[in-house]
Formats: structure tokens, sequence, C-alpha cells
């Protein structure tokens, strides 16, 4: 039996991760969560993990093959990853869900940020695999998003400044995790992970309008007005992030997961074929 530690288990890879996980022969699935309660996915067992309670680690850790980190967005997680790292047994296979940022070849802060933890999970001494995607899909249908300017307010707020962006299916990262935490021939490789199609956001746009069944326009904002209301770290990545999207650097469109998953990997279209009614009016 393998035994597979999923953090971010309610999350937008977590979730569709554990799901494949559980539907192996011979896999044993702890699905992490600060709140293990609401975790509800068939097979999959819940265990308190919190990058907040290192206290919980050592269970949560506990006799485990494989462990799935999706990375925590705070300053300190090369400190947090590495103490997480070095609880485990040394031959435990580690899969970093890293971003495209993980490439920057700044090493001041925030540049240099992305990159370090990277570097922690390689130099950790574990069996690694780092997964680089883009941007996910699922910010169209996620609350915590961009669902309701979607579905209410019929717009894409979104600092593209003329960039394409080779929007990638969370289940599509899902799936090349899966295989790096189970399968062999997948350590000590870094995967930069894309949708199979770069799309400005003009277009994007037409998709999502088609899909909500009700006009979407693309807003064009200035990376000041998309990071407002936010501060410190989170606001420095955003900042970041958002001007690497307007140099383009989130337009690249790789052939991993085809090569990975064994599969195509999933357009907008098809995504969105699927994800329509959470993107329909809900306020009139
Ligand atoms: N979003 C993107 O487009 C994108 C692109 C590239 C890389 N990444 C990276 O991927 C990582 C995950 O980012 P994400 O924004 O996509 O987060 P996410 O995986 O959707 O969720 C992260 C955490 O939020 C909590 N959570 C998930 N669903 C929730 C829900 N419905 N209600 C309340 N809490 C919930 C969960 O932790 P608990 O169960 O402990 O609460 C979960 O592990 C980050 O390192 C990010 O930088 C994201």
């Amino acid at each position: 039996m393998t035994r597979v530690l999923v953090t971010g288990v309610r999350g937008k890879t977590g979730l569709p991760l554990a799901e494949l996980l559980v539907a192996r022969q011979g896999v044993e699935v702890l699905g992490g969560s600060s709140d293990p309660s609401s975790v509800g996915i068939d097979g999959v067992h819940p265990i308190a993990f919190s990058w907040d309670e290192p206290s919980g680690w050592t269970a949560a850790t506990d006799g485990v093959d494989a462990v799935y980190v999706v990375r925590p967005d705070r300053a300190d997680a090369p400190a947090l990853i590495g103490e997480l790292l070095a609880g485990t047994s040394p031959r435990t296979q580690v899969v970093l869900l890293s971003d495209r940022d993980g490439d920057h070849p700044g090493s001041d802060y925030p540049a240099g940020w992305a990159p370090s933890v990277e570097r922690v999970v390689r130099d950790s001494g574990r069996p690694w695999t780092v997964l680089r995607p883009g941007w996910f899909m699922q910010v169209f249908t996620d609350p915590r998003f961009y669902q309701s300017q979607i579905a209410d307010a019929g717009e894409l707020p979104f600092p593209g400044g003329g960039a394409e962006i080779s929007w990638i299916d969370a289940r599509d990262i899902a799936a090349v995790a899966e295989r790096a935490l189970v399968e062999d021939g997948h350590a000590g490789r870094t995967y930069q992970l894309s949708g199979p199609e770069a799309l400005s956001l003009p277009r994007t746009a037409e998709l999502l309008s088609a899909a909500a069944g009700h006009p979407v326009i693309h807003r064009d904002l200035t990376v000041d007005e998309a990071v407002a209301g936010t501060e410190g770290f989170e606001r420095d990545l955003n900042v970041l992030t958002f001007e690497r999207v307007r140099a383009g650097g989130f337009a690249e469109v790789t052939d991993t997961v085809a090569h990975v998953a064994g599969r195509p990997a999933r357009t907008l279209r098809e995504f969105l074929s699927a994800n329509g009614p959470a993107l329909r009016r809900t306020s009139r």
C-alpha cells in the first residue's frame, strides 16, 4: 500500500488529485486540511494539516511514501516546507505545486521567493518533482476569484495589458501530480505546465460569454488597480505575477500534460462547457 498525503485537499488541485489517487489500487490517501471536518471526499481519510500548526505535522506525515505540497503563499514558505520535509522519511517522494515564477531570474524579494521555495524542495534530500503551472481555469468559477464578477457584473477585470495566457485546467495539474507521486520516472524533473492554447483576454471573455449565456467583457486594469485592497507579501507577489503576465510570461504553451498524463490538456472551451452554470447570473 502506498500512503500519500495531499496537502490542500479542499483546493483546486488537491481535490481532483485526491479523487484520482483514490481510484487507484493500492493507494491510501490522507487529505490534509486545516478544517478536516469539511473534507468529504469518498475514500479519503481527512487529516488535520495547517501551516500554522507544525505540532500536527508528525501525525500527518507518519508513514507516508509521498506528499503533495501545495505551496503556502506566505513569506516564510521556504522555512515551513523545509521543516515539514525534514520530518519525513528520506525516501518520501515530494511533489511541489510551484508556479511560473519559480524560474524567475531575480534573487531579491519578491522575485527570489518562488525560486527559494523550489530550492528548499530540491535540497531536501528527498526525491522531488516540481510543477510550474500558469493560471488555472478554475479562477473563473471560484467565488474567491472572478466567479461573481463574471456571473453578476458581466466582466473579467484583469490586468492583461494585451498579453495572452495559456489557461490550464487544475484537473490536468492533478493528473500530472498523480503520476509524479506514485509512478517512477518523474524524480528530479521540473514540469512547466500549461493549457493547450494561448488566449488573449478579449478572446477569453468571448468564451466566458458563450458559457455564461450573457455578455462578458474583458476590462483591462492597471496592476495598481488589480492589487488594490491587498498589502504586504500578498500585494508584492500579485504585483510580480501581473507584471509577468503583461510581459507575456504566462503565454507559453507546453505539451507536458499530454506527455505525462497520456492525453491532451483540456481546452478552455471544454472546461467551460462543463462549468457554464457556475457563470450564469445569480442576482437577476
Ligand atoms: N490559482 C491559480 O491560478 C494558480 C496558478 C499557479 C499557481 N498557483 C498556486 O497554487 C497554490 C494554490 O493556490 P489556489 O489559490 O489555487 O488555492 P486552492 O488550491 O484553491 O486553495 C488553497 C487552500 O485554501 C483552502 N480552501 C480551498 N477551498 C476552499 C473553500 N472552498 N473554502 C475555504 N477554503 C478553501 C484550503 O485549505 P484548508 O482546507 O486548510 O482551508 C486549500 O488548501 C498557490 O501556491 C498558488 O500560488 C495558483
